[in-house]
């Protein structure tokens, strides 16, 4: 066994290697623009460079006049193209309500406001740079403070969203004898996967098929149905690999349909594959967070009372939230909580999942302020995780259905070596460089959909399972076919997965860490169904199957977890998911949970800072394979590093627009900002959360890293610095 391949400990699976590994080094996969179409014609974007505004004019004519020119869509064509757009969070499937070429209304700076197809790519874009525009616009309100946003309570925004309480929070704020009161603050982050935003569209006849990296085929098949006002079995949606996705990809973006039209109208395949720079406003981005946490204890570090204010950058358009309030309300022990989400209305376009969208910017300032009342308290800041864990949350006073973050805190502190830490802050000086270490919690609720999966076993020993979820880099292909391998007693290389096709039976979005416990029941059931068809309780199914005399035996299982309504089944046909666990459940509240300790070195004259290494312990419930688990892991670490260091979209209070929209000027980390990532698996067993016990861990690992890396570098420098990413400069003054 390799480091990358950890030997399974109690309640985990194999770590067998990748099923597409392969194909993926090799390029055999396919992405969705690598699907071939015959004698497509190529779209190029373009993008307004003025918001709020109005278009006065366009002209197209040194555009038209470009060789190879097809067709050019603005509002003054194709208005009534595109139908609706039902919100995700109203169990629609848009991103936005804004319907770009709708009107001639530009809401924000990166806008769809035409679309250029042609013979050629070149053709399209040499064309969409000729594309003259005249606009009426004013000033835009870009972010927090600017002149023209507005505030409003988010429960008001979106009525699904309800700020925890909890005792009296401001009698025990006042009484306690410990009190830590701060803001923190958290930038736009913008989702750069390798793999850009594409989309392609054919039409035969009426029947439509998208070719899309997607999180979400039934979603896409429906949503865009509905957006064209066809039926939705007129439409098939493809995704075979995704690269990279973490939210972008998890709901419909107003491309698509465009798209559709545009090919409708030339009778053509169109492909689009929207540039970098233009994906920062093609797809969904991480808002800019503001937070204020006050936490109030008694002298032995018991908490007593939690406040937590968070405002969030939204658009004119739309209220979306994430609302990590609801987690920070029941991650500790305290009797007095008050929490308010607030939204800030800014001339931008609507914000979206980004992995852990509600936990990274949430946990990020209650671990901050956390590791402020260790300092407060003088108290070893896992001694304070100690004293205020819980087994009942104390918002409704539901059960954890498990809850290992002390396992957590212990294994990784062991393998860290945190007891070796001198607690006052600069004094693990090494040369020039001043050492820091810091620890946080990592958390995530355990989050389930209905899922449904075929499963087909042949005489000849092959078996085929089949089901519309997808393969983001999760290791989606792998795990489910282990499952499918362990359930019927053959071996991994017999199974023949089929994903990323909405004509498979249908699996929910490919997000909330829902995925490998969702679909894996399906998988499980339906195995399940095959062995007791086939009255066959163990051993090889092939063996069974051929001493019947059959040739083939196949089911279609539906798995609905607990908490779901009635008809939750029936919708995900329809490409909604009803997402159950986490906070939602009346009987137990169920999340994966962790432990972070990060070192890291700042040079003394410089205040350069590196990050040597990071150990994370988790605890999941089953991981089906440690090695994919251990990649999640140690990505979403890296990830969070990059938040706490690195990443942030910098923004054009002129314009509202995007300065550094290229992976150039986006920071990202590479290699040389990376030293030794740990990751340790702690063994969990969780009977309730799902059949086959497993609570889903692909974005467990980013939250709680920035306030790790934050916490280390006030142990190494004595500053505390609240607002990310920490730069050097904010190390200088
Ligand atoms: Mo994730 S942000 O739910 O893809």
């Amino acid at each position: 066994m390799s480091i990358e391949a950890p030997a399974p400990l109690a309640n985990m699976g194999q770590p067998a290697p990748r099923l597409d590994a392969r194909a993926k080094v090799t390029g055999i996969a396919r992405y969705a623009a690598d699907l071939p179409v015959q004698n497509p014609a190529y779209a190029f974007l373009v993008m307004s460079v003025a918001a709020p505004a109005t278009i006065a004019a366009f002209n197209l004519d040194a555009a038209r006049a470009v060789p190879g020119v097809l067709d050019i869509m603005t509002f003054e064509n194709s208005a009534d193209a595109v139908k609706k757009a039902k919100l995700f969070s109203d169990g629609g499937e848009a991103s936005t309500s804004i319907k770009p070429l709708s009107s001639n209304k530009v809401w924000h700076e990166g806008q769809i406001i035409a679309v250029v197809i042609a013979d050629t790519f070149e053709g399209a874009r040499e064309a969409a740079h000729k594309v003259g525009v005249r606009y009426d616009a004013t000033q835009p309100a870009a972010t927090f403070d600017a002149r023209g946003v507005t505030v409003e309570e988010g429960s008001h925004a979106v009525s699904t969203h309800k700020d925890a309480t909890a005792g009296n929070f401001h009698r025990a704020f006042t009484d306690a004898p410990v009190k830590v009161e701060a803001s923190y603050s958290t930038p736009t982050q913008h989702h750069n996967p390798i793999e850009l935003f594409s989309t392609t569209c054919s039409w035969d006849g009426d029947k439509l098929t998208v070719r899309e990296p997607s999180q979400t085929m039934y979603g896409l098949k429906n949503g865009i149905a509905s957006q064209l006002g066809i039926e939705a079995d007129n439409v098939r949606t493809l995704s075979p690999f995704v690269g990279g996705a973490f939210g972008s990809k998890g709901s419909l973006t107003p491309r698509t349909a465009l798209i559709a039209v545009a090919a409708k109208r030339l009778n053509r395949p169109v492909r689009l594959v929207a540039t970098r720079e233009q994906g920062f406003t093609v797809s969904t981005y991480r808002a800019e967070t503001r937070h204020r946490v006050q936490l109030g204890a008694n002298k032995d570090g018991k908490i007593t009372a939690l406040g937590h204010e968070g405002w969030e950058v939204t658009s004119r358009a739309d209220g979306y939230l994430v609302g990590g309030t609801d987690t920070t309300a029941r991650l500790y022990d305290i009797p007095n909580v008050e929490t308010k989400v607030y939204v800030v209305r800014a001339d931008r376009s609507t914000p979206g999942f980004m992995r852990s969208p509600p936990e990274v910017p949430y946990i990020f300032a209650l671990e901050s302020a956390m590791d402020e009342l260790a300092v407060s308290l003088n108290m070893n800041p896992v001694e304070l995780r100690k004293i205020n864990d819980t087994q009942v949350e104390r918002i409704e006073g539901r059960p954890y259905s498990s809850r290992s973050l002390i396992p957590c805190f212990e294994q990784a502190a062991a393998a860290f070596g945190w007891k070796d830490r001198k607690p006052e802050p600069g004094s693990m000086r090494d040369g020039d460089w001043l050492v820091g270490w810091g620890c946080a919690t990592a958390c995530y609720p355990s989050q389930f959909a209905p899922a449904a999966a075929r499963v087909r076993v042949t005489a000849d020993g092959r078996v085929t399972v089949s089901t519309a979820t997808h393969e983001i880099g999760t290791g989606a292909y792998t795990v489910m076919a282990q499952t499918a391998a362990e359930k019927l007693g053959v071996p991994l290389e017999s199974i023949m997965m089929q994903l990323g096709d909405s004509d498979l039976p249908p699996a929910p979005v490919a997000g909330g860490s829902i995925s490998t416990g969702s679909v894996g029941s399906a998988v499980a059931m339906a195995c399940d169904a095959i062995r007791k068809e086939l009255d066959a309780p163990g051993g090889n199914i092939v063996d069974a199957l051929n001493a019947k005399g059959r040739g083939a035996v196949e089911n279609l299982a539906e798995w609905v977890p607990n908490g779901s309504s009635i008809g939750a089944a029936g919708k995900l046909y329809k490409g909604s998911a009803q997402i159950v666990g986490g906070t939602k459940n009346k009987d137990h509240i169920m999340f994966a949970f962790g432990a972070e300790f990060v070192e890291v070195r700042i040079h003394a004259r410089t205040r350069e800072i590196r990050v040597p290494r990071i150990t994370g312990a988790f605890a999941a419930g089953h991981i089906v394979n440690p090695r994919t688990a251990r990649s999640q892991l140690m990505g979403g670490m890296i990830w969070g590093i990059s938040s706490a260091l690195h990443e942030a979209t910098e923004i054009d209070p002129r314009t509202a627009g995007y300065v550094n929209r290229d992976l150039a000027e986006y920071l990202v980390p590479v290699n040389a900002d990376i030293g030794k990532v740990d990751v340790i698996f702690v063994p969990e067993t969780d009977t309730t959360v799902n059949p086959i016990g497993v609570k889903g861990l692909g974005e467990l690992g980013n939250v709680g890293t920035a306030a790790a890396v934050a916490n280390a570098v006030y142990h190494a420098t004595g500053k505390r610095i609240r607002d990310l990413p920490i730069r050097l400069d904010a190390l200088l003054a």
